[in-house]
């Protein structure tokens, strides 16, 4: 079974691409301790490619991206950047507007690409899919939303912020209207993190944190994803992961039991 983790905020900068980072780059550890022959996808649909730019160490090695699937019928496997043991990057690279533009051409069917070119080549090859969103819905992110009804979750990042929130409600909606127009019906916002959590919270992060937790109760998950200058150290250095930026990390134990957390919920909702 392939589960597909959404990572998804409507708000900007909210800390999207850190956490798909975190959880993608920690699960492909912990398989590897394991000696697991199964492997971790992330996909990057993020015009701005900061994920791909953080695992992919030689540019060079893109030859092909995301936008070659859609637009010139390359393979799949073709675009895929293996980045160590039991991790692999489908990256973006080049422009992504084009391929929303092309999608925006077909008249029948636009919003089932990603799933017609991608959902099989996912399922057959990888236990894991984190896909780290950009900050606006649009046609090609409309797609991976609706690849695959199977082992579907949804995390959003949420900052101790009331913008945050009124990202994470925006979400809300607009999944509501993908359930109801039937294109996934078994999407919705199945937890929400809190991210760049400070042990000093203002009050306005408190006031924050109870409106989030009067919205969203029991989808929030216990641990959080901590302030910590260790992960964007690590991921703007290219590490494979946290320990590999410093094994003896402090941003370790609470990334781990964050990570976790979510892994034993998703494997009890799938
Ligand atoms: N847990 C953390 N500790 C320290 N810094 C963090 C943490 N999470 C995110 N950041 C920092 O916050 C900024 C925004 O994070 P990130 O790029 O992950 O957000 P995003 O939601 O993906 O943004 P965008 O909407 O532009 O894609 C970055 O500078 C990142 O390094
Ligand atoms: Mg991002």
């Amino acid at each position: 079974m392939t589960d597909i983790l959404h990572v998804y905020n409507s708000k900007g900068g909210v800390g999207k691409s850190s956490l798909s980072w975190v959880i993608g780059t920690t699960l492909a550890k912990h398989l590897e301790a394991a000696e697991s022959s199964e492997k971790v996808l992330i996909i990057d649909l993020d015009i701005q490619k900061n994920i791909s730019t953080c695992l992919v160490k030689n540019p060079d090695e893109i030859e092909y991206s995301l936008s070659d699937i859609f637009i010139n019928g390359t393979a799949p496997e073709k675009a895929i950047v293996n980045v160590s043991d039991n991790l692999d990057l489908l990256p973006s690279e080049g422009d992504l507007d084009s391929v929303t533009n092309y999608l925006s051409t077909i008249t029948m069917g636009r919003e089932f690409q990603f799933k017609e070119k991608l959902e099989s080549f996912l399922k057959e090859n990888y236990r894991i899919v984190v896909i780290d969103y950009p900050p606006n819905i649009n046609l090609l992110t409309l797609n991976a939303l609706i690849v695959s009804e199977e082992a579907c979750h949804v995390v959003v990042p949420v900052e101790l912020s009331f913008l945050s929130l009124a990202g994470a409600v925006q979400v809300e909606e607009q999944l509501n209207k993908i359930r109801k127009y039937n294109l996934n019906r078994n999407i919705g916002i199945d937890y929400v993190c809190i991210v760049k959590d400070n042990i000093s919270r203002s009050n306005h992060a408190k006031i924050s944190q109870s409106e989030i937790e009067g919205r969203f109760q029991e989808k929030i998950l216990k641990n959080t994803l901590k302030q910590s200058i260790d992960i964007p150290n690590a991921m703007v250095s290219k590490s494979t992961n946290l320990w590999d930026y410093d094994p003896d990390t402090k941003a370790g134990d609470f990334v781990n039991e964050l990570v976790v957390e979510l892994w034993q919920k998703m494997n009890a909702n799938s």
